[in-house]
């Protein structure tokens, strides 16, 4: 048996971030159907603590990656430059952590913050009308980060070679 420790810690960071990222989608869906707005409080907690593990999930990618780097090219690192499908996915991969780090957060806890006001019967008149822009803004931002993850995730196998059955 043989295989790469930096990869296999590569993946599990990738399984983290998947999890992270369809988790919220699912939940954000279920906040958005839901029409109580306590109900809606609790169900932000979990969408919360499914968000805490990409910022974990980013960080695993990000040092790993590095860890890849240097197996790949242990006596020039440097070279990793000249690989096209390598320099992208570090550009997208930049992106998707300040949307990650940024936007997605931001929006979630201006809209947390009405919905507690909207709860506790002192918001305004224009708060649901808010929520409601708040969270189509959420649905756009999990739509871009899926698809930049699906576009560093092509990079990463057909840029990569380790593929078993690529040609
Ligand atoms: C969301 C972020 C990322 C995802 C989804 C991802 C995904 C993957 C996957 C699936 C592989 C295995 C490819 C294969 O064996 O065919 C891989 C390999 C690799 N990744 Fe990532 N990765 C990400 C971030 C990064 C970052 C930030 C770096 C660099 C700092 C990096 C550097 C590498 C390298 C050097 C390899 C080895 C390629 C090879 O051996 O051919 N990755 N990545």
């Amino acid at each position: 048996m043989h295989g790469s420790f930096s990869i296999f810690l590569h993946l599990i960071g990738f399984g983290f971030l998947c999890t992270g990222l369809l988790g919220g989608w699912i939940v954000e869906r279920r906040i958005r159907k839901e029409s109580d707005w306590g109900i809606k409080l609790t169900m932000l907690k979990a969408s919360r603590a499914l968000g805490l593990l990409t910022p974990v999930a980013a960080v695993i990618m990000l040092f790993t990656g590095i860890w890849n780097i240097l197996n790949l090219y242990p006596t020039e690192p440097s070279l990793w430059l000249t690989q096209g499908w390598l320099v992208a996915k570090v550009i997208l991969f930049a992106f998707l952590l300040v949307n990650g780090a940024l936007f997605g957060p931001i929006i979630s806890r201006k809209r947390a913050a009405l919905i507690r006001t909207l709860h506790e019967g002192n918001a305004s008149d224009e708060a649901e009308q808010t929520v409601r822009i708040f969270s189509k803004n959420l649905t756009t931002f999990y739509l871009v980060q899926t698809l930049l993850l699906l576009v560093i995730l092509s990079l990463s196998v057909f840029g990569g070679g380790m593929t078993p059955g690529a040609s």
